[in-house]
């Protein structure tokens, strides 16, 4: 073979070598779980305040941390997932008695779709 040929051959194979291995050492595998920004400035404004290390009821804590799913299982997740289809379709969250103190906090309707649309997708993403 050819010397200049064999080189530029050899040279390739390094490269295209190099190339899958850097996008498998990065992404071994791949997290499907994501927030939209609307989901996220929404969890932000309406539900952060008890759902997160700041929040002041632990039986809030246990019932969900938004910084935790990510972590979480598949099975997990789509079990949260569910159960946040389930309290926002209801609009049993924020709790009532939080609603009544602070009506800002209760979710309008294009919010609710907002939850909807992205917790179904991402079940569906999560159970794969
Ligand atoms: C004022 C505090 C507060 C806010 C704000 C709040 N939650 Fe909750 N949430 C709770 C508490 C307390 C529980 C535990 C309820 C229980 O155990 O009965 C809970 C439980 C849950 C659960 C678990 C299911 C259940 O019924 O136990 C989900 C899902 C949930 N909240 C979603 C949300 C979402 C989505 C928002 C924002 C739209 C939100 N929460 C805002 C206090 C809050």
């Amino acid at each position: 073979m050819n010397k200049k040929l064999s080189i530029i051959l050899s040279l390739a194979l390094v490269f295209f070598l190099f190339q899958s291995s850097v996008s498998s050492a990065k992404d071994p595998m791949p997290a499907k779980f994501k927030y939209t920004k609307k989901v996220d400035e929404l969890i932000h404004s309406k539900c952060y305040g008890c759902h997160s290390a700041e929040g002041r009821s632990d039986k809030a804590k246990k019932a969900l941390m938004w910084d935790d799913i990510p972590k979480m299982t598949g099975a997990d997740q789509a079990h949260i997932l569910e159960e946040i289809l389930d309290v926002t379709e209801e609009r049993s969250m924020p709790p009532k008695g939080m609603v009544e103190r602070k009506p800002e906090l209760k979710l309008t309707d294009k919010e609710v779709a907002t939850f909807q649309k992205w917790a179904k997708k991402m079940s569906k993403r999560v159970s794969k």
